[in-house]
């Protein structure tokens, strides 16, 4: 029988969590955590310990998403639609996207450590982070409209769980901070729906371990 997360089998699984799912939930987290440093850096609070941190989670949520779909969704998806020549362009689309956000985390972090040097009255940091900000919410839009519908079109059941699977073992092994992250200030029924739709296992690794963790680290002071 097939299984997911462990030893929950697919009659168990709850209904809702699906891989895109996941992934739509981190794109909100992205948006969310870029309002954030958009309105650190307008307050001149870029060199503040807690927004930093918040921004190097932020970095690395980021880097992780994009691996998992550069190196294992996309991947799939291409082999699904082979000789189809527009399905294949939204593909290389995505990776010119994922590309092209490089240069401007970078200018984000540069402009973090003018604002560190300038006591905090954040040079071009407002800037750097409203352009980042942009050119991300045209990336998750088009990847919503055009990527991930081809990939929910294309993929069977077994690969989207087998996608789950692969974050799954991600966030357990290395990312234990993307359940909190994700449910970080987001309303209560989508707290709960979001929480819900998790195995058990992951759910209560996450009251007990991952969530007490996360809140100690106050990032971006809240
Ligand atoms: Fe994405």
């Amino acid at each position: 029988m097939e299984t997911f997360a462990g030893s929950e089998t697919i009659a168990t699984r709850p209904r809702d969590m699906t891989c895109h799912t996941l992934l739509y939930a981190a794109h909100q987290a992205f948006r969310r955590d870029l309002d954030r440093l958009a309105a650190a850096a307008a307050a001149g609070k870029g060199r503040a310990g807690h927004v930093r941190a918040g921004w190097e989670n932020l970095k690395e949520q980021i880097r992780l998403h994009q691996e998992l779909e550069d190196g294992w969704l996309w991947p799939r998806v291409e082999r699904a639609v082979a000789g189809r020549r527009a399905e294949r362009a939204v593909l290389e689309e995505m990776r010119a996207d994922h590309a092209g956000l490089a240069p401007l985390i970078a200018r984000v972090d540069a402009a973090m450590d003018d604002a560190a040097m300038d006591g905090g009255e954040g040079g071009d940091l407002p800037e750097a982070v409203r352009d980042l900000r942009e050119a991300l919410e045209r990336h998750l839009r088009h990847e919503e409209m055009s990527a991930l519908p081809l990939a929910e079109s294309v993929l069977s059941g077994a690969e989207w769980r087998a996608l789950a699977g692969e974050a799954r073992d991600r966030c357990a092994a290395g990312t234990p901070l993307f359940v909190p992250w994700v449910v970080d200030g987001i309303g209560p029924v989508e707290r709960s729906r979001f929480l819900t739709a998790l195995p058990k296992r992951l759910r209560e690794l996450n009251r007990v371990m991952w969530e007490p963790r996360y809140r100690k680290r106050r990032l971006w002071s809240i």
